[in-house]
């Protein structure tokens, strides 16, 4: 079977910059709290009217330039994200129809923050199949709609932000590079720990006035037991995917992290003995982006040589489910 690579990589964020000072104005909250607990300083916010796949569409497109391909080489799309435009159909097929690429394979991936590496790990079996060779990975996430801008909903609102990645997927010419292996897990008993209840199939109408009024359309998070699945299973992920690459921790030149909180990621830096600087974070200037995040941080990492070709690059993921992965590259 061939080996699939990672051809090309792309972001897009929207231009509307929001400070932890702007978030001061709306709920009581302070920019020393929000720093302190997750290092995030400022994140992007979308104009109304500004959806998922429109993010996604900016994304995809550098993506595409960066691996040399048009959007006609596509031959399977999938598209991660939590805040798709609509509750169907999704934005995969929304994306192909703007790409005008007829009628090709396009696929939702519905799994909040580690939407990315799941979708990373299908292009994969995708691509060693034989079946496809040009596969658009999105996650794109509009978060900021969907957030309870008052005091009572200032846990969430302050984490997250708005924002695109992409990537290529395509048949490695050089055996030596390209995705090793991936792990992938899910926990579902903790699905609401971290979720958003509304609109939902259980109620007619899918939502009712009093579900409107209690806001449980506003995402839900138990705080402290994210936190202590996030550094566990990040940890026991990354080392299970080395394993089944055949490699070790001290091979890692860099492990891009789901930017979930900084706090999150120091941790995980920690608790796997590396030195910070092996691990990637860009969340200070973006908050979490949910599916997007994975795949914007690589785009940096690469832009600033933390990512060069030859090194062993480790990406790893936990949110909304629970669910969790790792995939390790050699990029
Ligand atoms: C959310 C998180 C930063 C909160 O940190 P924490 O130290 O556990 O804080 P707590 O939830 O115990 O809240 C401490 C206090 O700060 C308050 N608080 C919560 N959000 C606040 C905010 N944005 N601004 C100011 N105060 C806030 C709480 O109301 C609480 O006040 P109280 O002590 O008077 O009750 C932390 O739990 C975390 O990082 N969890 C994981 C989150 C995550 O990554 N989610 C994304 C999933 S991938």
């Amino acid at each position: 079977m061939p080996r699939s690579r990672i051809t090309g990589l792309g972001m897009h964020v929207p231009l509307r910059v929001v400070t932890n000072a702007d978030l001061e104005r709306l709920m009581d909250t302070s920019d020393a709290w929000i720093v302190e607990r997750t290092g995030i300083r400022e994140r992007r916010w979308v104009e109304p009217g500004t959806g998922a796949t429109d993010l996604g569409l900016e994304a995809a497109r550098l993506a595409l330039a960066d691996a040399g391909r048009q959007a006609g080489d596509v031959d399977f799309i999938l598209f991660a994200s939590t805040t798709r435009d609509y509750f169907f159909p999704g934005c995969g097929p929304l994306l192909q129809d703007r790409l005008g690429i007829g009628t090709v394979a396009a696929m939702d991936v519905h799994n909040a923050c580690s939407g990315f590496v799941y979708s990373l790990a299908t292009a994969d079996a995708l691509v060693r199949t034989g079946e496809y060779r040009c596969v658009l990975v999105v996650g794109a996430e509009v978060q900021s709609t969907g957030l309870n801008l008052s005091t009572a909903g200032r846990d969430m609102a302050v984490l997250f932000g708005d924002g695109a990645g992409a990537a290529v997927v395509e048949p490695s010419r050089d055996e030596t590079r390209g995705l090793l292996a991936s792990a992938l897990h899910a926990e579902g008993a903790h699905a609401k720990d971290l979720w958003a209840e509304a609109p939902t199939s259980l109620v007619m109408g899918r939502m009712t006035p009093a579900m409107l009024a209690e806001g449980r359309m506003y995402p839900q998070m138990n705080g402290r037991q994210v936190f202590k699945h996030a550094t566990t299973r990040f940890s026991e992920v990354i080392g299970e995917a080395l394993a089944r690459a055949g490699h070790t921790l001290d091979q890692v030149a860099l492990i891009v992290p789901h930017q979930a909180n900084q706090r999150i990621g120091d941790a995980v830096a920690e608790r796997l003995g590396v030195p910070a600087e092996k691990v990637f974070q860009n969340i200070q200037r973006y908050g979490n982006t949910t599916a997007a995040s994975i795949p914007i941080a690589l785009t940096e990492a690469r832009a600033e040589g933390r990512m060069k070709p030859g090194d062993l690059v480790v990406l790893a993921a936990f949110g909304g489910g629970f669910a969790w992965g790792a995939t390790v590259m050699r990029w």
